[in-house]
Parts: structure tokens; C-alpha cells; sequence
């Protein structure tokens, strides 16, 4: 079954506040989301493996540890998404990236496809899909058939914010993911919306509406 992390931390709350108002202009809002990855990104790949390699300190040797895993991918689902890759890459500066397209349907709030372009090696690398919105949960269980259609078998999910209806259809569809997420919120509202939310997160990341 999933491991649903949900980041507690006063920084996280503090930073998120001010995610979330109204009145914070398209600038900050996209620091902000940078800024909320790199902790995500942190708590996602905790329990990646390491060895252990000596270093020489200007002081003596001793033994220091490297990643030794599986090499990274990380996969935004456009167009929000993209705003989480700086704040990724900033902790990983070697993960390919991969892009996956996709918009819901304002009636039926479906994911429609439209791009799709992802590193060669896709499954031999941990992917990490990265959306600050799970709110219906199509979207990301979308991408992540995607990503399982290709044979990746070590996909996680980062969110900032996601809504109980979210967290629920990707437990469903893809129990084997785990889901890493900032804050999870109240509820959709009959739009779709999650509440309280923060908006439209494409709309204020890139200052369309
Ligand atoms: C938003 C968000 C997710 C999706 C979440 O994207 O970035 O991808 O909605 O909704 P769901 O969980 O109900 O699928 P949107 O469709 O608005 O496209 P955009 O990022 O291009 O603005
Ligand atoms: N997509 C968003 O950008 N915000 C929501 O609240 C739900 C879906």
C-alpha cells in the first residue's frame, strides 16, 4: 500500500501561507514553489541508497558516502509542474527530465493528453512525477500509467498541495506509488478546485489569468 508523507514542518506552514494568499504576485509565488520542492525533494528520497567512499579532509581520511542508487528522472506534468524542476534539479543536478503534457477538461475535468517526451532510459531510473496540484488525481494517475507503459517500476509522487480525493484515486489506481505532499487540504469544490487551496497553480506560476 502507498506511503502518503505529509511534510510538518513550521518552515513548510509559513512558506505555504503565503503560497496560498490571494495577493502573492506571480514572482514570489514561483519562489515559493522552488523553495517547497527542495524540502519535498528531501523527504522523497530519504531512504535512496548509499556507499561508502574515503575522502580526504585538509585535516585526515575518513569515510564520506555517495548516492549509489539508480540514476534519477524527474517528470513534470505540464504546465504546472515545470515549475517545481528548478527546485529539483537544485538537489539532483544530474536527473534527466521528462515531460508529460496534459490539461483537464473544465466540464468533465478529465486529463487531455497532448505531449509526451521522456529520457530513453526511463525505466531503468527512480521517477519522480512532480505536480503542485493533486486534486481529482486524474492527471498524475494518468502520467503514471504513462510512465508504467515504458516499464518504470520505481515511480514517486510530490505534490504541494492535494486534496483527500486525490490521495485516494492514485491509492486505487497505483498503490505501488508513494505520494509525497506538503499539505493536504479540505476538499474539491464543485469545480474541481481544491479547497482552500491556492488557485489555479499554471495561472499564477506563469501570471495567465
Ligand atoms: C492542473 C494541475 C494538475 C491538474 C490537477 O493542471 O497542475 O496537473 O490540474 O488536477 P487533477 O488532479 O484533477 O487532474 P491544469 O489541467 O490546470 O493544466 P495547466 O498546468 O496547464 O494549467
Ligand atoms: N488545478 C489547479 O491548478 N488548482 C486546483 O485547485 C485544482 C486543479
Amino acid at each position: 500500500m502507498n506511503e502518503i508523507v505529509v511534510l510538518d514542518h513550521p518552515v513548510i506552514k509559513h512558506k505555504l501561507t503565503i503560497l496560498r494568499d490571494k495577493n502573492t504576485g506571480t514572482n514570489e509565488f514561483r519562489q515559493l514553489i522552488k523553495e517547497i520542492t527542495v524540502m519535498l525533494a528531501y523527504e522523497a528520497t530519504k531512504d535512496l541508497p548509499v556507499e561508502e567512499i574515503e575522502v580526504e579532509t585538509p585535516m585526515t581520511k575518513t569515510i564520506g558516502y555517495r548516492l549509489s542508487g539508480k540514476k534519477l528522472g524527474i517528470i513534470p506534468i505540464l504546465r504546472a509542474g515545470l515549475g517545481m524542476v528548478d527546485g529539483l534539479l537544485e538537489v539532483f543536478p544530474a536527473a534527466r527530465v521528462g515531460h508529460i503534457g496534459m490539461y483537464r477538461d473544465e466540464e468533465t475535468l478529465k486529463p487531455v493528453d497532448y505531449y509526451c517526451k521522456l529520457p530513453k532510459d526511463s525505466s531503468e531510473r527512480d521517477m519522480l512525477v512532480i505536480d503542485p496540484m493533486l486534486a481529482t488525481g486524474g492527471s498524475a494517475s494518468d502520467a503514471i500509467s504513462k510512465l508504467k507503459e515504458i516499464g518504470c517500476g520505481s515511480i514517486r509522487l510530490l505534490n504541494i498541495i492535494a486534496a483527500p480525493e486525490g490521495i485516494k484515486k492514485i491509492q486505487q489506481d497505483h498503490p505501488d506509488v508513494s505520494i509525497y505532499v506538503s499539505q493536504l487540504d479540505e476538499k474539491l469544490n464543485d469545480d474541481g478546485y481544491i479547497l482552500p487551496g491556492l488557485g489555479d497553480a499554471g495561472d499564477r506560476l506563469f501570471g495567465t489569468k
